[in-house]
């Protein structure tokens, strides 16, 4: 299975948005993950249609949406419409899971359900048969630069494993939180293989090669 790099755009200088992006494609991150925060489901509030419009224009790489928001039904047509490539939501923000990942799916475009650290498996183990992606947080949602919480590896290798044994390997497992040279071995170890990156590859003196470490 291919193993990719999602680049954080909280992890950059935002007031430098069109650069930055040009500059993490020339590193070689495949895909632009973009978390969009409500105040609400998260303690933080980061950028939404508006930026995001931008972004689209700005970028060639495929547009990997992280949506933190309470009740994320609400906002799928809006994220779609603006060219999202992906859209992964919260298990924990929505009362329907299943309704969100058919409103994705009616846009032709890949649906990601994400789980906290503290969620179980077994939680997410009913909708593994219709995603297209489960992204596995490492940390808290709600901020970039926090600390990889290792307990969260078990979860990955459960969730590739009850993949694989319903015939759905090609499903990706994407990490997000804390994810550096070092935490990307124990996540691919344990069976991801997308992985999302802020600080680690926006603050590396060379970004080609922190892409590469995370390949
Ligand atoms: C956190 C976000 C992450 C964040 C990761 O809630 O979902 O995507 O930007 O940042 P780092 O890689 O710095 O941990
Ligand atoms: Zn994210």
């Amino acid at each position: 299975m291919k193993n990719l790099v999602s680049a954080s755009l909280l992890g950059c200088d935002l007031a430098d948005l069109k650069n930055e992006i040009k500059s993490i494609e020339k590193a070689g991150a495949d895909w632009l993950h973009c978390d969009v925060m409500d105040g609400v489901f998260v303690n933080n509030i980061s950028f939404g249609t508006p930026v995001l419009k931008c972004v689209r224009k700005a970028a060639s790489v495929p547009m990997d949406t992280h949506l933190m928001i309470t009740d994320p039904i609400r906002y799928i047509d809006d994220y779609a419409g603006l060219g999202s490539d992906n859209i992964t939501f919260h298990l924990e923000a929505a009362s329907d899971p299943q309704a969100v990942i058919d409103k994705i799916h009616s846009h032709g475009i890949s649906a990601g359900i994400s789980i906290k650290p503290g969620t179980p498996v077994s939680e997410v183990k009913p909708y593994l048969g219709s995603v297209d992606m489960v992204l596995v947080m490492t940390v808290e949602p709600g901020f970039g630069g926090q600390k990889f919480v290792a307990d969260t590896l078990e979860k990955i290798s459960e969730i590739r494993y009850l993949l694989d044994s319903m015939g759905r390997s090609e499903v990706n497992i994407e990490v997000d939180g804390g994810v550096n040279g070092e935490t990307v071995k124990l996540c691919r170890e344990a069976g991801a293989n997308v992985f999302v990156s802020g600080s680690y590859i926006f603050g590396a003196e060379d970004r080609k090669a922190a892409v590469n470490s995370l390949k």
